[in-house]
């Protein structure tokens, strides 16, 4: 979730990196910093909270230099402090880093060098990178080397920016694993590094995408792209569309497009810094509940509407299997109106994208009037659901979703989710911490897994070739994968305006059947969990009435994949979690068809991102 600028050229470097950086404001942080190279010396500047803090700091002590490097942090690793800020150096001065990611090797290179005797000043995993590059720049006498050695020693995803103070007129930037996107912007004698297109579109059109593994020499004069080891490469210049719009697109041609393909690193923003895989610690940071306030719930009421009432769904297959608390799932607008029963040991649990969701609010409002809290799982910092969630809000870290349909959010409140049932668990002793490190590791083991499914989607244009004039269509799953049948039609209905109900596979017998005929598309989700040979009962069933199967199944299988007339393929994780990878095929399906059906992907008719009225 940080924010990154980079400038060299002959402009004010300070003008365009701050300016960047508040272009880059809606990702949200808590924390800024800049470093400018001027007469052969860094003067660095950070400070906590808004940029206008910045601004105010850089106002009283002015820099000024054509080179420099800028940030936005989202705290991971230590506190909201401005030691904690970004950029940071190294004990001697002659590097500075920022970084966006999580350095997951962290303490052991940090205790590697303590051993040689180098002094923290933050708390940060990024000072581990700074310090390392110190040492080894001063080792090899070459930059760019000990650059790509410390890349290459690091864990975990990261994009890392820096400089050196003996190098005038270069900036590195490295991309490595699944970290957030790194930019290059090519100028005329100036050059740009970012990790968004909108903070640095204003001065040129000229991207070029870093991938994994590789870095950019970035020179006023021009860029030079290496592999780690220093093996030349020769990279595409994509050139965007000038308007913020587009620029904010990201190359796809939707936002919806966009927020799919932005999974695998928005479920790992979700997790970043609340799970420790050694001590199987769970630390939810805005949680405000004592662990005797957990033990002593018998009564989540999970509150939302739409997309997020889905979640609310699941996360009661979560919390109920992990953490023994009963959960009544509701929508807002029917809660509010319904007198629920509540008392000292019930708890509010509401998950909303924007915060801003009126039914959703009045349900906390009516909760907090029954002297009852509310936890809130929620995207949008600021927002009034945070206000109210007297019990804590675990924001998702998803970044703004645009497109009216949502995808992100829907995967980040499963993370979420699952994270607070796992925290639950603890408080209430319902698994060991062995068992609860177990959950931990297949938790973070999903944004690899959406990362591949997202690899080839070819199968999707395919089916919306077949499939494109349906006028119906059926999704049925069992037990956690039922609310995600209920998701996917959502999804088809809202973008393809199909026509689509979505069903607990059981539930089939007693009325949908009568509607599958030759002419209708059935979703089965028959991935492999306890009630799998159920579900293949239902596909047989649909095959028998001469409905056209459309089956999600594990690459292993064999008996759902040799009956259904098309299979995607999903990877295999634990039954629970297989929820969080079934939605990914129903996003992009949906996704497909409505492309295929020309329709407005990201404004569908009638529907609003925020709704605020009743
Ligand atoms: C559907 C969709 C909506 C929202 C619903 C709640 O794709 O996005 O159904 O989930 O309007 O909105 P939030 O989460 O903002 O409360």
């Amino acid at each position: 979730m940080c924010g990154i600028v980079g400038y060299v050229g002959p402009r004010e470097a300070t003008d365009v990196i701050v300016r960047g950086l508040e272009l880059l404001e809606y990702r949200g942080y808590d924390s800024a910093g800049i470093a400018i190279l001027e007469d052969a010396e860094f003067q660095m500047r950070r400070s906590v909270g808004k940029l206008v803090n910045l601004r105010r700091r850089l106002h009283a002590e002015p820099t000024a230099g054509h080179q420099g490097i800028g940030h936005t942090r989202w705290a991971t690793h230590g506190a909201v402090t401005e030691a904690n800020a970004h950029p940071h150096r190294d004990s001697s001065g002659r590097v500075v880093v920022i970084q966006n990611g999580i350095v997951e090797n962290y303490l052991e290179l940090k205790g590697r060098l303590i051993e040689q005797g180098i002094t923290f000043h933050s708390q940060t995993d990024t000072e581990v990178i700074a310090q390392m590059l110190g040492l080894y720049t001063a080792e090899y006498g070459d930059f760019q080397r000990a650059f790509g050695q410390v890349m290459s020693e690091l864990r975990g995803g990261n994009a890392v920016v820096a400089m050196d103070q003996t190098q005038p007129d270069l900036i590195l930037a490295a991309r490595i694993g699944n970290a957030g996107a790194v930019v290059i912007g090519h100028g005329d004698e100036e050059n740009f590094v970012a990790s968004d297109l909108p903070a640095i579109v204003d001065y040129t059109q000229h991207m070029v995408f870093l991938e994994d593994g590789e870095m950019a020499l970035v020179r006023s004069t021009g860029v030079e792209y290496i592999k780690l080891d220093g093996t030349p490469i020769s990279k595409t210049t994509t050139t965007v569309a000038w308007d913020p719009v587009s620029a904010a697109k990201g190359g796809y041609k939707h936002f919806m497009h966009k927020e799919i393909f932005e999974q695998p690193r928005t479920t790992t923003d979700t997790l970043r810094g609340r799970v420790d895989l050694e001590t199987g610690r769970i630390d939810l940071d805005g949680l405000n509940l004592s662990d005797a306030e957990m033990q002593q719930l018998d009564c989540i009421y999970a509150v939302a509407c739409g997309t997020a009432w889905h979640a609310c769904l699941i996360n009661k297959y979560f919390i109920e299997t992990l953490a023994r608390v009963r959960v009544e799932v509701d929508y807002g607008s029917e809660f509010r109106y319904r007198n629920p029963v509540m008392n000292e040991r019930t708890l509010l649990l509401a998950l909303t994208q924007s915060g801003e969701t009126v039914d959703t609010l009045a349900a906390m409002a009516e909760a907090r009037e029954q002297g009852v809290k509310s936890v809130a799982i929620l995207n949008a910092i600021g927002s009034q659901a945070g206000r109210l969630a007297d019990g804590g809000a675990i924001y998702i870290h998803s970044g703004p979703e645009i497109s009216v349909a949502s995808t992100k959010v829907f995967t980040g409140m499963l993370m979420a989710g699952y994270l607070f049932a796992l925290r639950l668990a603890q408080a209430r002793g319902t698994l060991t911490s062995a068992e609860i490190r177990e959950h931990i590791q297949a938790l973070i083991e999903i944004p690899a897994k959406i990362d591949t499914m997202l690899k080839d989607t070819a199968v999707y244009d395919q089916l919306a070739d077949l499939y494109h004039h349906s006028t119906d269509m059926l999704y049925l799953g069992r037990w956690v994968n039922a609310p995600i049948a209920l998701e996917g039609a959502l999804k088809m209905k809202e973008i393809s305006y199909i026509h689509a109900e979505g069903y607990p596979a059981g539930e089939m017998k007693h009325g949908p059947i009568a509607l599958i005929d030759e002419r209708m598309p059935v979703i089965c989700i028959a991935t492999k969990d306890h009630v799998y040979e159920k579900m293949l009962s239902n596909v047989e069933q649909v095959m028998a009435r001469g409905g056209k199967v459309i089956a999600l199944i594990n690459p292993s299988d064999k008996l759902v994949r040799s009956k259904a007339d098309h299979v995607i393929e999903v990877p295999e994780t634990t039954p629970l979690l297989a929820a969080v990878l079934n939605v990914i095929p129903m996003q992009l399906f949906s996704y497909a068809m409505a492309v295929r059906r020309g329709a407005d992907v990201d404004q569908p008719r009638n529907l609003a991102k925020s709704v605020t009225v009743e």
